[in-house]
């Protein structure tokens, strides 16, 4: 499918993300302080970025997981239908879980993921989400740690996609058609 001709416009830095991500692994250390292990889940594709830096600069025992939901095709709308297309390896029932996520948007996806591993009955369950575009919100749901709260602009990079292109962009930018 041919492309619309767009630009990049820089919104997000690696270095504020680097500097966010740090703020971040410090507040979930300290909430999740003295787990015996934490999995640490990340929703595919977009979070897969987010997540090898942010379990970097996590100082506890972490055990990595992924899960794959779906909700968009290669359009920038989301659908209120979200497929699971890939599960979690490990079982979560009484452990300790954090879910990492790359956008919260009208919120679908989260819900749905938040319901589904809420019912295996981990002891805990929080998510970290590196962006939150509130304006969009449909349902009532929200991360428990925020990276960065953006505007309703389409954006790419560190690991996030626009038909599956721009994932391997340093920082965060919006997407701006030119035509
Ligand atoms: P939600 O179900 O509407 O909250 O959609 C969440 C998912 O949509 C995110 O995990 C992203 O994969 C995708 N998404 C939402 N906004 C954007 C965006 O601006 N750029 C790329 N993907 C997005
Ligand atoms: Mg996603």
């Amino acid at each position: 499918m041919p492309q619309r001709p767009y630009v990049i416009e820089p919104m997000i830095s690696a270095k504020a993300i680097a500097a966010r991500v740090e703020a971040l692994a410090g507040e979930i250390a300290a909430a999740f302080a003295g787990t015996d292990k934490l999995i640490v889940v990340g929703l595919l594709r977009g979070s897969f970025v987010f997540i090898a830096d942010l379990v970097r600069e996590l100082d506890l025992p972490v055990e990595v997981d992924f899960l794959e939901a779906s909700s968009y095709g290669n359009a920038t709308r989301s659908s209120r239908e979200v497929r699971i297309l890939k599960d979690l390896r490990g079982e979560i029932a009484g452990r300790d879980v954090l879910v990492v996520e790359d956008i919260v948007d009208t919120g679908f996806t989260l819900w749905h993921v938040r319901t589904l591993l809420a019912a295996r009955s981990p002891k805990r369950l929080e998510v970290c989400a590196l962006l939150d575009k509130p304006s969009r919100r449909e349902v009532d749901i929200r991360a428990t740690w925020t990276g960065f709260v953006i505007p309703d602009e389409f954006v790419v990079g560190y690991g996030i996609d626009f038909a599956q292109r721009n994932r391997n962009l340093p920082y965060i930018g919006k997407v701006r058609f030119t035509e």
